[in-house]
């Protein structure tokens, strides 16, 4: 089987083709003058083909098309989409919106597709390949097990992100917490853990995507007012928009912790086993 990496995953693309002892294809990626997008698979393209690309950038989802119909005449074709882009508008949110995740998910032909920790796991029924979601939470709990925390506690900064505080934890046997917000009065929220005191203790927020930051610093702020100790950040997708890293410094984060599914400097935590293990078992 071929692995080829996208221009947006070429590490994520190398790890799995060694774990997977897998024939990893050279593509070249260029740009005509005029802006439009060149692309070329080097190499003879084997029966089977995995396409590892992530689409932060509309270019990347260009890319990928373009990588798909470079390997239309495969037997097989698995396509890994690691973050995929436009996945946050996947409804209507006002008339005459388009369902974006929709859109994006109706232009990958497959066999099969794979996303990771997508933000919404209906988007899945938009691709008509079989489509799947794995979970890099575990991966991400595991290097929060090993850091020296005091006291560790991993928390979401909603009820949507519960689950991945909740997968990221249990299985190591630190504890979790969700902030919960409570309307006092017409102006005003309260907004604490739910169930657990942070005073004192290193603690880990954990989302699916910081984009701009914004959640994440408001949380900090939070967090610190509450007397929490160190304040860590984690997520699966660092997409990290504009001067997303300053704004979490300056709110006080100690660090950032974020998987390859991004390429970036805090991409401490690799995905590559759990994409592997997928393609294993498809
Ligand atoms: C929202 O639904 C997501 O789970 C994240 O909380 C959000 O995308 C983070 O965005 P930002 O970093 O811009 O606050």
């Amino acid at each position: 089987m071929n692995i080829i990496g996208g221009p947006a995953s070429q590490l994520l693309a190398g790890r799995v083709s060694k774990l997977l002892n897998a024939d990893l294809l050279v593509s070249e990626f260029r740009k005509f003058p005029d802006g439009e997008l060149y692309t070329r698979i080097v190499g003879e393209i084997d029966t089977e083909v995995t396409i590892i690309q992530s689409t932060v950038t509309d270019s990347d989802l260009v890319s990928l098309l373009l990588l798909i119909d470079a390997c239309c005449d495969t037997d097989r074709l698995n396509v890994i989409i690691p973050y995929m882009g436009y996945a946050r508008q996947d409804k209507k949110f006002k008339d005459g919106e388009p369902i974006s995740a929709r859109a994006v998910a109706g232009a990958i032909r497959a066999d099969n597709v794979f996303t990771i920790n997508i933000h919404a796991e209906s988007i899945l029924d938009h691709f008509d390949a079989k489509a799947a979601d794995l979970d890099a939470t575990p991966a991400i709990g595991r290097y929060i097990k090993n850091m020296e925390l005091k006291d560790p506690l991993v928390i979401a900064p909603d009820d949507g992100a519960v689950v991945l505080a909740r997968n990221a934890s249990v299985d190591l046997g630190i504890e979790y917490d969700f902030l919960d917000k409570t309307r006092l009065s017409g102006d005003t929220v309260m907004i604490k853990p739910k169930n657990l005191e942070v005073r004192g203790r290193d603690v880990i927020i954990i989302d699916d995507i910081i984009s701009t930051g914004g959640t994440m610093a408001e949380t900090i702020s939070l967090l610190r007012s509450q007397g929490a100790n160190e304040v860590y950040l984690a997520c699966v997708h660092p997409v990290l928009s504009g001067n997303a890293v300053l704004k979490l410094l300056k709110a006080g984060t100690k660090g950032i912790i974020a998987t390859d599914t991004i390429d970036r400097t805090v991409s401490v935590v690799s995905t590559a086993a759990v994409i592997a293990e997928a393609i294993k078992n498809i």
